[in-house]
């Protein structure tokens, strides 16, 4: 894409377009003109609610375009749920109301916790049930999040709305100077693609050509908005991205490429920003980034919809590509009246290299995400499989000793699959048969694999039993719901 700069001011304008158009009905495209402002999920800081925190599971009827109302379900609001601030050497107590007709468990996704508080499908919460759980918060800073985790239902149960961050802060990104204004510089960006016929979100169905490729839609949403704007102060700004899809993978990027720093991958802070352009993100990941505006009067991120296998392409062929779409993820707008707050450190953190130490006493395993069962059944839950094994919850299917070094070399079969472990943050030894790239040398918990191998280092310090095992599945949710995961225990 770099050798093609005289095509892009004629991609620029396609861009503008596009992102003023949302598909209606199927076969018939309807042009919205109308931008909303970004909606930002409440804030609920652990510390100033005595770190006790009830959340309803609802069902909602969300308003996606004014005036028309979708069904939905969310966290304590109509769809999402708020944003929850917890911070190391806590503990906070999450209760959970159950109100809608479904059993439901819900997830932290990234936080190291023991297995009985964090939520994969053993932990039931039944239908009128209340049940809480104590989160004791060790891990350092960073951007997690939560959803529901019910056996077969996840996908079904997080696209009518169920997901919501967990912002973790700790001494060093509370010591950093850093935008730190909650939803004025510090914004999180909750990255979902739907469709839409007539204004209505389309509820939850799949094909089962859906249930290979993973459910793609066509209308992006942010935080539940559609086509946003955000009011932002002319400094620094600072960006935690969530691609809560179910399957699609996007390519983000500034209007004329303006580059960007990142600054966090999902477990925490990298060691020093790095410099970037664009950004791929699967299903799960989050990053942080950050841009400075104080030398513009607008500036608009946006995504490129990426096809099912976009190996090689870039931005460019992306838009060319069977799937074009490119649409604004958030269009951020200077109002001066803000008052500007932080700046990009040097330095960030301080990450111990697991690649440093000595290999041998590493514990070995090997997956790979199949696309089909080795004795494949009409069962849907039973489609797909990690090492030939659909998910079962009466197997455990590894056993991991507390504290030891874990190396996983992790492939997946005919597309990229991103693949998510619990209760952990793992660092990537090599990524595709290649070292990893500056901007991936950090915690993470997910992480995009092909037919390349991948290797992921990893140590768990938090038990997880056989009642209440760990996962580590692809976080495609149809392929998770259709059996690519495994269930592991953590014993001393
Ligand atoms: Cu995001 Cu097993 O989950
Ligand atoms: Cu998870
Ligand atoms: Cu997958």
């Amino acid at each position: 894409m770099r050798k093609v700069t005289g095509i892009l001011a004629i991609v620029g304008v396609a861009v503008f377009i596009a992102g003023y158009v949302v598909t209606g009905e199927q076969n018939n495209t309807k042009t919205y003109v109308q931008e909303n402002l970004l909606t930002i999920p409440p804030l609920i800081d652990s510390r100033e609610v005595n770190n006790d925190i009830e959340l309803v599971i609802q069902n909602g009827e969300h308003e996606f375009f004014s005036g028309i109302k979708s069904i939905t379900k969310g966290f304590s609001q109509f769809y999402l749920g708020p944003t929850i601030r917890l911070y190391q050497g806590t503990q906070t107590r999450i209760t959970y109301k159950n109100d809608i007709d479904d059993p439901i468990t819900v997830h932290g996704h990234g936080l190291h916790v023991e297995g009985k508080v964090d939520g994969g499908p053993q932990s039931q919460i039944l239908p009128t049930q209340r049940k809480s759980f104590l989160l004791p918060i060790v891990q350092e800073a960073g951007t997690s999040w939560y959803h529901p985790h019910l056996m077969g239902k996840t996908a079904e149960h997080v696209h009518a709305g169920l997901a919501g961050l967990y912002i973790i802060e700790d001494e060093n990104s509370q010591t950093l100077p850093l935008p730190k204004n909650y939803g004025i510089n510090d914004i999180p960006l909750v990255v979902q693609d739907r469709s839409f016929i007539n204004g209505k979100m389309k509820p939850y169905t799949v094909t089962s050509e859906q249930m290979t490729d993973g459910l793609r839609e066509e209308t992006l949403v942010v935080n539940g908005t559609i086509n946003p704007y955000h009011l932002v102060p002319a400094g620094w700004v600072r960006l935690r991205l969530l691609n809560g899809s179910n399957a699609r993978f996007y390519r983000f990027f500034f209007a004329d490429n303006a580059p960007f720093y990142k600054i966090a991958t999902e477990g925490g802070f990298l060691n020093q920003p790095v410099t970037m352009t664009e950004i791929t993100m699967a299903p799960g990941e989050r990053n942080e980034i950050m841009i400075d505006l104080s030398n513009h009067t607008s500036l608009s991120l946006r995504a490129a919809f990426l096809p099912p296998d976009p190996e090689g392409e870039s931005v460019i062929e992306a838009l060319f590509s069977s799937d074009p779409s490119v649409q604004r993820v958030v269009d951020l707008r200077v109002d001066k009246a803000l008052s500007a707050q932080g700046t990009l450190p040097d330095k960030l953190n301080e990450i111990d290299d697991y690649s440093q130490i000595d290999m041998r006493t590493a514990v070995r395993r090997t997956l790979t995400m199949n696309m089909a069962n080795d004795n494949a059944t009409v069962n849907p839950h039973n489609m797909f499989a990690i090492n030939g094994q659909s998910m079962n919850m009466n197997v455990i299917n590894v056993r991991v000793k507390k504290g030891d070094l874990e190396l996983w070399t992790v492939t997946g079969d005919e597309m990229p699959h991103p693949f998510h472990v619990h209760g952990v943050s793992f660092q990537i030894l090599t990524h595709n048969g290649e070292p990893p790239a500056e901007e991936d040398r950090g915690w993470k918990d997910t992480v995009v694999v092909t037919e390349e191998p991948t290797e992921i280092l990893m140590r768990f310090h938090h038990t997880a039993t056989q009642a209440f095992p760990f996962m580590y599945h692809c976080h495609i949710l149809e392929h998770e719901d259709g059996g690519m995961m495994g269930q592991f225990t953590v014993l001393d």
